[in-house]
């Protein structure tokens, strides 16, 4: 018997429908990919390479990040009901864990110090689940349009560029896993609790907003953030110099490309790429 229900393959789905729930743990689950990174094949390095690859400034807050990341999507999965949509949080966790297992590959590979924090424990599994998934839709987004200058720019080998491509392609499926999520989530409550939870989420998106409104800040006084929300002051590191115009285009333009790989019933992460498009559309091409 199919799973699949007779109306599966409508143009449209009804956000928060069955249809919709089984479409969005079906395409996350259809679209994992096998990857072992203990038997990763580190490309070797020159010695400029290895220099450039071990003074990048972001290793111990990439390590911590992950760090919370994986432990929170991880614990989340026990939010879920729907059997699928649980399997797919799950597999999620999985794919965040093997980031910080690449990670420590990496590191201690190429003999990056770095210090593992002790495992991270949610305090509240919805909030740390919503406070990181829409991290990763700032976060990811300038990911994105960093890797491709980075991949562009000829600064670090090809064969080293191409291990994190399945990483960068990974953060693409958590976010649109993520939006479509908080539609389903939101569907479900009773409608007297649905303006609570739209509340809530605008507060945490408002505060990552602040977060890296102060970097942007930051950057045009000169100054460097080196731990928070190194996406944003990271393209200054990964190959020659591109203005925050050029940056917010290839964010733009990468974010388009990856995401229309994917089911178009499925819903878009929006807020980003509009500040994005505001931002790029206001500030001179000099900046
Ligand atoms: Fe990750
Ligand atoms: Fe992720």
């Amino acid at each position: 018997m199919s799973v699949v229900p007779a109306d599966f393959e409508t143009a449209t789905v009804r956000f928060g429908s069955p249809q919709h729930k089984r479409l969005l743990a079906q395409f996350f689950i259809d679209t994992h990919r096998e990857y072992d990174p203990e038997r990763i094949d580190w490309p070797a390095l020159s010695a400029e390479e290895l220099h450039r690859l071990t003074g990048l400034p972001f290793w111990q807050e990439a390590v911590a990040t992950e760090n919370v990341t994986s432990n929170t999507v991880t614990a989340a999965a026990a939010l879920e009901s729907d059997p699928q949509l649980q399997r797919a949080i799950a597999l999620q966790g999985f794919e965040e864990q093997r980031h910080a297992r690449l990670l420590a590959a990496l590191t201690a590979h190429y003999r990056i110090p770095i210090e593992f924090p002790a495992p991270y424990a949610p305090r509240d599994l919805e909030d740390d689940f919503l406070f990181a998934g829409f991290g990763e839709c700032f976060d990811s987004f300038f990911a994105f349009g960093l890797f491709a200058l980075a991949r562009d720019s000829g600064f670090f080998p090809a064969a080293l560029v191409e291990v994190f491509e399945p990483v960068m392609e990974e953060e693409v499926r958590h976010i649109l896993f993520f939006v479509n999520w908080i539609k389903v989530r939101r569907a479900e409550l009773p409608w007297w609790r649905r303006p609570a939870f739209r509340l809530r989420c605008g507060w945490i998106i408002l505060k990552q907003v602040a977060s890296r409104a102060q970097t942007a800040r930051s950057l045009g006084g000169g100054a460097r953030e080196s731990s928070e929300n190194f996406t944003l002051t990271a393209h200054q590191d990964i190959g020659p110099p591109v203005t925050l115009h050029g940056l917010l285009e290839t964010c733009l333009r990468e974010n388009d490309r990856r995401m229309g790989q994917y089911d178009a019933r499925l819903v878009r992460p929006r807020l980003v790429p509009a500040i994005a498009r505001a931002l790029y559309r206001l500030l001179p091409a000099r900046l």
